[in-house]
Order: structure tokens, then sequence, then C-alpha cells
């Protein structure tokens, strides 16, 4: 056997010939494994997030087939082992709260089984982040594969995109403009193929950045689950980590500063869901990366906004990948980006986009032409939040991005679920609904609630946007000028938390500014009387009890304070 191949992390547990090498090799031959499977060649732990409680990961186990094609042709060994899905559409209270518990899955499930690499298969939106949290605190070479957009949803011959269009329909039902049975009959119409979300929601920009940082290969992002190429995007990535394996190209390696840089101008430059913030900097936070909050203003200030996709334009990612992709993307911005980073590819940046071509500029516009001039997330600060909030002004109304107005204050969801559609709410279109304790702690989970719907009889008068402040979360399917991810949040004493209905709050974002107006001394005396909030009996304990007491703030990533760095892939003992 060669010194390399004797050297591998997985011959610690294959390579013996005394009782513990036995036991290792033979329940595996349960199997049907030959010899040579244990003989030092790469052994590759397919990390999968299948489950049908997760429909957009729901094809994973034939993505998983290809994968390992790859790896056996390229002379590795696959194994396939399942970690905890996060389904966004059914998990309750959110997905974002299981997050840094799968991350704990994925990291342990790696560090104590025998692999070399791993591919990570990715789908709906907090599985991207969960696997490359865990796999980054383990920092094996390592490869994401995403499972791929839905087809574009189809209603009365429209394109109909995921997320998106519910808030629009739901809108239009509540102003009257729409069917409740239209409304219904879109269901079917809006997921009509295997695959994740086919907006540019949460998904589609993990996706995305899982490419922009070098860690997917080239087209993971815009390939249709359906589509035959997805397939063999699959069986390149099996190839493909074993070589990096022999190369010994760690995931560190990959995921260095420049390449979180060029994710947050891609995220930029394809108008990404919000939640690529929080997810980046916990990403990053594994991996002893210093990225902050403010470096998703300042390195993403300038760069326009160039893929004309929902929700923020009007195409879809089957459109996307028809017009070229994210590679076209990264060509056209390739003077922001850091085009000598290294890619999983083998290649750099540069050599991986040099080739890209575009084949409809109006779902991927050229530089001079943008759908944004200025893309991005702005990071917002002021004594309302003094550890920073954060809007995406390509999401928002131009005529609300500098606005004061009279606050109209929700305690928490069940109250504004309770008064919204009240029509005696004394509310109008100039004002600026507020939401607590819909962060972190708060909820607990961080939900995605930031965009709340209007009070319907603004929403009669035509009106479809309001400035809405919150400490949650936005899917990335919404939009509006919502400013999100408030901290420090209401829950833990945030000067949210002391907002009252009547009190002048001023939105600037050209300033980065939120400020409410209310003197330091009312303040102080109303922090003086502010209570948390009750935590329910059956959230003492277990799971719950664990995040509420280690989850960190939306400007740190919202990961648990004691996850927070990397523990590498050193052997376990042994327990035989
Ligand atoms: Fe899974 Fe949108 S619900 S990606």
């Amino acid at each position: 056997m060669s010194d390399k191949k004797q050297k591998r992390r997985s011959q610690h547990w294959f390579g013996g010939t005394g009782l513990t090498g036995y036991v290792h090799r033979s329940w595996m031959r349960n199997q049907g494994r030959p010899d040579d499977f244990f003989d030092g060649r790469p052994v590759i732990g397919i990390c999968n997030t299948w489950s049908e409680l997760t429909p957009c990961n729901g094809h994973f186990r034939e993505l998983a087939e290809k994968v390992k094609i790859g790896i056996y042709e390229a002379g590795g060994v696959p194994v396939e082992f399942p970690v905890t899905s996060l389904g966004e559409t059914l998990m309750r209270p959110t997905t974002m709260m299981f997050r840094n518990l799968v991350s704990m899955d994925v990291e342990e499930s790696i560090r104590a089984n025998p692999m070399d690499g791993v591919v990570l298969l990715t789908g709906c939106d907090k599985t991207t982040p969960a696997l490359m949290m865990g796999a980054a605190s383990c920092d094996l070479p390592t490869m994401v594969l995403s499972g791929g957009p839905m087809l574009n949803g189809k209603f009365k011959g429209q394109d109909i995109g995921s997320g998106t269009h519910i808030f629009k329909f739901q809108d239009e039902v509540a102003a009257g403009t729409m069917s409740r049975d239209d409304f219904l009959k879109t269901e079917a119409g809006m997921s009509r193929s295997i695959g994740h979300c086919m907006t540019m929601g949460t998904a589609s920009t993990m996706a995305s950045m899982a490419e922009a940082l070098g860690i997917a290969l080239p087209g993971n992002a815009a390939i249709p689950a359906a589509d035959a190429n997805r397939g063999l995007l699959a069986q390149m990535v099996g190839r493909r980590i074993v070589k990096l394996v022999d190369e010994d190209v760690k995931m560190s390696r990959i995921l260095t500063r420049d390449a979180f840089a060029n994710a947050i101008k891609v995220n930029g430059a394809i108008g990404g869901s919000t939640n690529a913030v929080v997810h980046l900097l916990a990403i990053a936070g594994r991996l002893g990366i210093d990225l902050t909050l403010d470096d998703w203003d300042t390195l993403g200030a300038g760069v326009p906004t160039l893929v004309n996709l929902f929700p923020s334009g009007s195409y879809l990612m089957e459109d996307f990948y028809y017009a070229g992709g994210l590679p076209v993307v990264m060509k056209r911005i390739a003077a922001y980006l850091n085009t000598n980073a290294l890619t999983v590819s083998g290649g750099t940046v540069a050599e991986n986009i040099a080739d890209a071509e575009c084949y409809d500029d109006d779902v991927i516009r050229p530089l001079d032409k943008p759908l944004t001039e200025n893309g991005g997330i702005a990071v917002l600060r002021g004594n309302l939040a003094p550890q920073g909030a954060i809007i995406k002004p390509s999401a928002a109304s131009e005529t609300l991005m500098s606005h004061t107005g009279r606050a109209v204050v929700f305690e928490d969801m069940d109250d504004y679920r309770s008064r919204i559609r009240d029509s005696g709410l004394d509310v109008t279109k100039d004002d600026i609904l507020v939401l607590k304790n819909n962060g972190p702690v708060g909820y607990p989970g961080f939900p995605e609630t930031g965009n709340l719907a209007l009070p319907p009889k603004i929403l009669q008068d035509g009106v479809r946007d309001m400035v809405r402040i919150s400490d949650a979360r936005m899917s990335g399917t919404a939009f509006g000028t919502v400013v999100l991810h408030v901290a420090p949040e209401a829950a833990v004493g945030g000067p949210l938390a002391l907002v009252q209905t009547g009190d002048r709050i001023t939105l600037d974002v050209p300033g980065r500014r939120l400020q409410l107006h209310v003197p330091d001394e009312e303040l102080a005396a109303r922090r003086k009387s502010w209570q948390p909030p009750a935590i329910p009996e059956d959230e003492e304990r277990g799971y719950a009890k664990l995040y509420r007491s280690a989850v960190t703030q939306a400007d740190t990533g919202a990961d648990f304070d004691f996850l927070i760095g990397k523990s590498g892939a050193k052997i376990p003992k042994s327990s035989h």
C-alpha cells in the first residue's frame, strides 16, 4: 500500500489487522464490500438530507446514487449517511431553530466516522448552511452539491414563483382582487417538479453562495433539479471529491476571507436573500475568519444587481439557467471579485468563468443596464439597533428609503394576528409597523415573520408596501421595505423592546440610520419597568432551553456560542 493510502484518515478504522480493524471491516462487509473497499482508497461520506418531510430534497436518494458513480469512477468508495433534515414548509416553530442542531449532527457524524472527504447534499433553505457549518468545524476536503431548483411555476399561462407569489396572491385575496378558489388552484402550479424554491429565495441564494465561495462546482446554483445535467453535475462532484482528497485540499483552503468577500459581492449581483447574512457569518465563524456584519455593507457596496429574478425582478431560476447561470454573473462582475481564489474545481474563479457566455441579457443584465445600481445589503445602525439591522434595498420601495413615521407596535405574532385585520386599527400607510419578540431568543428560533402582511384596509386602498421593522428574519422570496435582524433583539432587552405605539422612527437607508425619536431619559424610565417575556413551561427543558441559552444575536450569525470555531477531524478514541 502506498504511503499516501496508509496515512488516510479512514485507515485508522480499516487498516489494522487486530480486533479493532476486524470489527470495523467485518460489519461493513454485510453490505457486500470487497477487500479493496478497505485498501486505503479515499472513503467519501455523502451527507444526505433526504426526507419526505423536506419536499425540496425529496429526490436526494437518486442524486446520491449519481455522486456514488463518480466516486467509484475516480477510484474512491462512497459511504452515504443521513443527518436530520430541515423542511422549511413543515417544521415548527422554525427550521432556523434547528440549523445549529443539524450542524452538530453533521460535525459529529463526520468526525466520528471513517471519512477522508465529504459531499454535502443540500437544497431546502437551512440544509445548506447547517451542513456547511458542521463540515467547516471538521475541515476535511468537502464539496457542496445542491439539489437544484424546481421548474418555473405556472398558473393560467403566467410564470409564478415559489413563495413570492404566495405573498402577492395573499395580498390580492385580502384586497378582493383574487378569488379564494383561484388562490388554492395555484398550489399545484407553483410546485410542479422536484427541487427547491425557484425564485431567488434562500435556497437558490445559498446554492449561489456555495458556487461563489468556490466550494461547489460551476453550474451548481442554476441547473434545475429535473434536468439531466443536475445528475451529471452530481457525477462530476463524485469524481472531483476523490481528487480533492488525493490533493488534500481542505475546506479551509477554499473558504478564505477572499472567498467570503466574493460571495458577498455575488449576493449583491444576484439580489440574494437577506438570510445569507446570518448564514455566511455563522460559517465564517466556524472557520475563524474575521467576517463582520459591516463587511456586508462595505464589501457589497456599489455592486449592481444584474440578475432579474423574483423577488427583486421578473424571472425564475429555470430562466437563469438557460441564460448561463452564475458563471455569467461572476464574469460580469469579475472586476469586483478576487478571481485568483481557489475553488474545488481545481481552478481559480478566473478559470471557472473564462468561457461563460450569456444567452439572455434581460435575465442576466449587462453591467451598464443593471436591475438596480446598488444591490446588496444595507447595514443600519442607530439607537434602535446598536448592534445593527439590515435591509435589502433592491426588494424595497424607493419612496420609503428615507422615511419618518409613527410606530404601530405589535408585542409578538399573537398580538399582530389578533389586531391586524381589525378595521378599527389606528394605522395609515405612512406609519411604521413594528414587531417585537421574533428574534433568535424571543420566538424562539428567529422566524421569517419580518415581512408582515399589511392591514387589509391599507391594501384595499391599493397600497402594497409600508416600512416594517422587527428582530425577525424574512423569507428570501419576500419583498418590501422591511428592516430585519434588529440587534440586540427585544427579548433580551434591546431598545426595540422599549418602542411604543405613537413613537416616531426614522429609517434612513442612504445614511444607514435607524433612529427612535424618544429622549434617553424616557427610554431609561421605560427600561426600568421592562420585563423579559415569560418562557412557556414546556420550553424550560430540552433543545429549546439549550437554544435559548446558547444562541448568539443576529449580527454574529445566530450560531451557538460554544460551536464557534473548529476542532478539525482528529481521530477519536476507539471503543473496541
Ligand atoms: Fe424548501 Fe423553499 S421551501 S427551498
